[in-house]
């Protein structure tokens, strides 16, 4: 399933020279977001053999992979021409291009709708921030930390990719803005300890572990404090999180910017 952010042609296969750890993990697992998993493995066989500075970044950057990388390596076919080699390449960019586009954040704001289509407003109805302390979990490049920053009285925003935190701490810096702190974080491993915000907030990120993540969630948020589920506006219908709704968050629903149904979610935490 592509999501369209990017053309993956525009991008090199030395993109992935930036990828974390996790992502190189989640990417070899899964084969991305590509269906057919042996076409996917075949192209990156191709891809990884004609590029082996990436292929030896990616077994040491991670590697628990090193096997399966060298296994991929082994079984690829021998590409006819340079044709089969970039046409190999930008699948393996297609099946990933999130990972492809946040290796350039600055770009990210006009490409995505769910950050361009967006209105702060919708944050500001859904909570009370003036003087909180607010965490913003997987922050991306920071779409609801710095609108929160405009009432709150501190945000921290956690993220687990490299080039998204150096870009939020340059538009920090460019912007002068004193009271946002960025730090590095996975929404099950949250580098806080128990009940410190007084909300914590995030959008795109909650729903691959559910359970623990919203108990990670949980445990940093102070007793009475708000959990904030806030994704953009996109350009297709969201569907209601009937998950979220069996485990006590209510829902608020608009029509977004696009004219498509979008969800909100919030909780009132109880210890
Ligand atoms: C679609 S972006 C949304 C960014 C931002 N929350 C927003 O709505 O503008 C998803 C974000 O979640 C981050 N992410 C991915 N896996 C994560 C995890 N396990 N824990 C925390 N953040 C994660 C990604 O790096 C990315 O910044």
């Amino acid at each position: 399933m592509a999501i369209g952010w990017i053309n993956p042609n525009d991008y090199s296969f030395d993109s992935f020279l930036f990828l974390e750890r996790f992502q190189i993990r989640l990417m070899m697992n899964s084969g991305g977001w590509f269906k057919d998993k042996p076409e996917w493995q075949r192209n990156m066989g191709i891809a990884l053999n004609a590029n082996p500075v990436i292929k030896e970044y990616m077994k040491k950057r991670c590697p628990e992979c090193a096997n399966t990388i060298d296994e991929i390596s082994a079984n690829a076919p021998a590409p006819a021409d340079k044709a089969e080699i970039r046409s190999a390449e930008v699948c393996v960019l297609a099946s990933v291009e999130d990972f492809v586009i946040y290796t350039t954040p600055w770009i990210i704001t006009e490409k995505c709708d769910f950050i361009y289509g967006w209105d702060k407003q919708r944050l500001f109805d859904l909570v009370e921030l003036t003087d909180k302390t607010v965490l913003d979990v997987g922050a991306g490049t920071g779409r609801l930390a710095f609108a929160a920053a405009e009432k709150a009285a501190w945000v921290y925003a956690s993220e687990p990719v490299g080039t998204l935190r150096e870009f939020m701490r340059d538009k920090i810096a460019n912007e002068g803005i004193k009271n946002i702190r960025i730090l590095d974080g996975f929404v099950t491993d949250l580098p806080f300890p128990d009940n410190t915000f007084d909300v914590v907030m995030s959008g795109h990120v909650v729903g691959d572990d559910y359970g623990s993540e919203v108990a990670e969630l949980t445990r940093v948020c102070k007793p009475d404090g708000w959990l904030i589920d806030c994704p953009g506006d996109e350009k297709h219908d969201s569907r209601l999180d009937k998950r979220a709704v069996e485990n006590g968050w209510e829902a608020i629903h608009y029509i977004g910017s696009f004219g498509k149904d979008v969800y909100c979610y919030r909780k009132r935490v109880k210890k």
